[in-house]
């Protein structure tokens, strides 16, 4: 029951157990800082092992407890040590993040299979292998759950410039949110998916440069965003915050498009 007089306490998640894979990345370090500095404990994993303790002593400075687990969630055995070490540690998990992930374009006719199966690897087996571990855990314990998966716009609208395997893992990506949603709901456990556009990282820091771009005229994605600008990945702490916490309680299966409303034309 919603306190008025204590709004915030709908965003209160202190003391709880978040798992953020892919906790290296821009999306990643982000859900692990803005967690930390609302007082949950954190496990973190990537396979990069000095950027994932840079990232954790980060958020120990705002005063988490944090975990690192040097694993990306390529097997279920992956998986399942990231959550027992949370399980270990904190007694339990109560929030997952999969922020794992990774995108290779190519033209169709140029894609070798092998990397068609990196990108669904990366995205789709990553996110059901982490959910796999995690849900039995979130069911035991009896207390509900928050999952957020990471698609993108790219899950709803195609693109010309070879996304048809990071298309395809996208949509496969909405099509297990809203499955587990139905799976988990009767154990309280929310699943949604956050769907950005393009937001800096590593493999987008190009599209804001504009050296290489050529100016902003020849970045296709900025023509379709009425905002008038690409994202910051701290522009989905809001969807963040609301997504892991009690604000959210009455919200699950949904791909939520925080894009600056690219998906809206
Ligand atoms: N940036 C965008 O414009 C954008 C837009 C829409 C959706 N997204 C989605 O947001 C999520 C996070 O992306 P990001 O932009 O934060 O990317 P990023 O900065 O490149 O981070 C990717 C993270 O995933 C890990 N990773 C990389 N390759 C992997 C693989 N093959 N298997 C498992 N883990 C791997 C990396 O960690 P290690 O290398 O340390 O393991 C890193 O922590 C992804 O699902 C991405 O598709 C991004």
């Amino acid at each position: 029951m919603t306190d008025f007089h204590k709004p915030l306490d709908l965003f209160n998640v202190k003391g709880r157990s978040a798992v953020v894979t892919g906790a290296t990345g821009a999306l990643g370090r982000t859900a692990t800082l803005l967690l930390a500095n609302m007082g949950a404990n954190l496990s973190i994993a990537a396979g990069s092992e000095s950027d994932l303790e840079e990232v954790a002593d980060e958020a120990r400075k705002a005063g988490a407890e944090v975990l690192t687990v040097n694993r990306r969630p390529e097997k279920i055995s992956d998986a399942e040590a990231i959550v027992a070490a949370a399980v270990d540690r904190f007694g339990g998990v109560d929030v997952l993040i999969v922020a794992s992930g990774t995108n290779i374009p190519k033209m169709i006719d140029e894609m070798p299979t092998e990397e068609w199966e990196d990108v669904m690897d990366a995205n789709v087996r990553g996110s059901w292998l982490m959910c796999k571990a995690a849900g039995p855990r979130m069911i035991s314990q009896g207390r509900g759950g928050k999952v957020v998966l990471i698609s993108s716009v790219r899950g709803r609208h195609g693109s010309p410039l070879g996304y048809s395997a990071y298309c395809t893992s996208k949509a496969a990506v909405d099509g297990l949110t809203r499955s587990l949603a139905l799976e988990w709901g009767k154990h309280k456990i929310n699943v949604n998916a956050i769907g950005p556009t393009v937001f800096r990282s590593k493999l987008t820091a190009w599209l804001f440069d504009d050296e290489k771009t050529g100016g902003p005229a020849n970045v296709p994605a900025l023509k379709r965003i009425p905002l008038g600008r690409l994202g910051e990945p701290e522009d989905l702490s809001g969807i963040l915050a609301f997504l892991v916490s009690p604000a959210s309680d009455f919200c699950t299966g949904q791909v939520i498009y925080v894009d600056g409303g690219y998906s809206a034309g």
